[in-house]
């Protein structure tokens, strides 16, 4: 092999060299190392996370009342002015003193589940279909409008406008159910320089035109992991890229490093939810058959549960797993993203963070995954048995978002099989990005072993 890749070296230059010996690093799974995390107060996290101004701009309280139905669960049992806000929304007390509402964290990283909120559980029920310009226009003209005393309102809610105004248009989704975070990320970053992450109202980076779907993963499994995000890019300090949704309306580095030092609590957090249990009965005998099976087939790259847990935390190159590309590639067709971040303030200070790509996806942990549906890193598969079974993969499925019905069998979404693509509820597994391939080792199994395997996934 050496000799092919010097040759190749003298006659085609450097270029040829770097890309054969990525290929050749590529072929097998890659080990992801552990990185050094800041150590925090699960309870504090917990607070800041449903009650802190780690967005400091918003709606005006008064304002956002009168345009959203009022919350009556008040899941988190908060108190005070939140007592009235969905789970999803924080009032927070603007610079200037101005109450204002957030959205926060839970807006993609907590579900309602059969009644009840399950913060960890990715939301797969959200809505990107719709723009939302024309709201904030409105709540613009209507603010700027404001006299006197009022005239602070606007002063409190214009970082956050701005923000809204000039994503909105770019981050519309075919179907619902899906989440644009990547995309929405590139946005904050392209308005903002890297080192003051001050904001600019021209758009510094050239954007990709390719939105990428995905399905929010559980927080309950970042505790097992060396490396955040599906394709394992984030590296260093996890802290770091937790609050980087403060760059929706961060002004300075100044306000940066406030919400930096909340993030090391948070982040205990995030590591002390466990998964919820599955609520029905298990075949204990399947279940213990499907252990072995598991162990003798999926083990390696998903790791052990129980009394000894083991987990790998591998990375699993493109030639192997074979799932949809567009998310892993856009880090090298538009390498902007990644290039701002490693020359930015959040790669500063004594504990960096730095995106690390790879042509490939991490394997997850499997820890709670018969709740987690839909599957797979961009949510193209309703079901754990049609993870199993390649042939049980719809090419268009379409599940309820108004009244979401889960089944425990299967476990999953319940959905119906469709033509084509119709409306804006049907999964479209032939746009780019939202491809249900790849991942075929369960077609390798027997229809008794599937089975088993799907027993012992809803033990863990
Ligand atoms: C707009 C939706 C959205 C918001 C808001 C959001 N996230 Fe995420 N988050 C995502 C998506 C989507 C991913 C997966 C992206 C990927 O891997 O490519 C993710 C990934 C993560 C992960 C990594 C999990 C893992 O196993 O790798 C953590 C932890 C996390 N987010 C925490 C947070 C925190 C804390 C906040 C609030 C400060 C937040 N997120 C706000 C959508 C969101
Ligand atoms: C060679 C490594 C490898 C093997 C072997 C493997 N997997 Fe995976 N698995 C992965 C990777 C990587 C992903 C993420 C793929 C993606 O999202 O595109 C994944 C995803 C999954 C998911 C979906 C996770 C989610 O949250 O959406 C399930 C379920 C799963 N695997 C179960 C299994 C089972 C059961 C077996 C054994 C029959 C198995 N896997 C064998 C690497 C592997």
């Amino acid at each position: 092999m050496k000799k092919l890749i010097v040759l190749f070296f003298i006659s085609t230059g450097c270029f040829a060299f770097v890309t054969i010996a990525d290929q050749f690093r590529e072929d097998s799974p890659v080990p992801i190392p552990p990185s050094k995390q800041r150590r925090g107060n699960a309870e504090k996290g917990f607070n800041y996370l449903v009650t802190g101004d780690y967005l400091k701009s918003g709606i005006p309280y008064s304002m956002f009342l009168l345009g959203s139905q009022r919350d009556t669960n008040n899941f988190l049992q908060r108190s005070g002015n939140n007592k009235n806000l969905s789970h999803d929304f924080t009032a927070v007390k603007a610079p200037n003193g101005e109450l204002v509402v957030a959205p926060n964290c839970l807006q993609c990283h907590a579900q309602v589940f059969e009644n009840k909120l399950v913060v960890g559980l990715g939301n797969s029920l959200s809505d990107y279909t719709i723009n939302r310009e024309g709201t904030a226009l409105m709540a613009e003209r209507f603010l700027k409008n404001l006299k006197g005393e009022q005239a602070t309102k606007y002063e409190a809610a214009r970082d956050f406008i701005t923000s809204i105004k000039t994503i909105a248009p770019s981050l519309i989704a075919p179907i619902k159910g899906v989440n644009l975070a990547d995309h929405l990320a590139y946005l904050l970053v392209s308005h903002r320089d890297p080192k003051t992450l001050q904001w600019s109202e021209k758009n510094m980076l050239k954007l990709p035109d390719e939105l990428i779907p995905t399905d929010v993963p559980a927080w309950w499994l970042l505790k097992k992991k060396n490396a955040m995000f599906y394709n394992g890019f984030g590296r260093g300090d996890f802290g770091r890229f937790l609050m980087a949704s403060n760059l929706l309306t961060v002004t300075d580095t100044a306000e940066a490093r406030e919400v930096d030092s909340h993030f090391n609590d948070v982040l205990a957090y995030i590591n002390s939810i466990e998964p919820p249990k599955y609520p029905k009965p298990i075949n204990e005998v399947a279940a213990s058959k499907g252990r072995s099976v598991f162990e003798a087939s999926c083990s390696k790259c998903h790791g052990k549960y129980g009394e000894v847990e083991e987990y790998p935390n591998l990375l699993i190159p493109a030639s192997i797993i074979k799932t949809d590309s567009l998310l892993y590639t856009a880090n090298y067709s538009n390498p902007q993203f990644i290039n701002w971040f490693n020359k930015s303030w959040f790669t500063t200070g004594n504990h960096p963070a730095k995106l690390v790509p790879f042509r490939g996806y991490i394997a997850p942990p499997l820890d709670g995954i018969w709740v987690t549906a839909p599957y797979l890193h961009n949510g193209s598969v309703p079901t754990l048995e049609a993870v199993l079974n390649t042939k049980l993969r719809p090419k268009f499925w379409q599940r309820s978002f108004n009244k979401p019905s889960y089944n425990y069998e299967t476990p999953g979404w319940n959905f119906e099989v469709k033509e084509s693509a119709t409306n804006n509820e049907t999964y479209n597994t032939t746009l780019r990005g939202y491809g249900n391939y790849g991942h075929d080792f369960g077609d390798r199994l027997s229809q008794d072993d599937r089975k088993a395997v799907i027993e012992y996934l809803k033990t863990l």
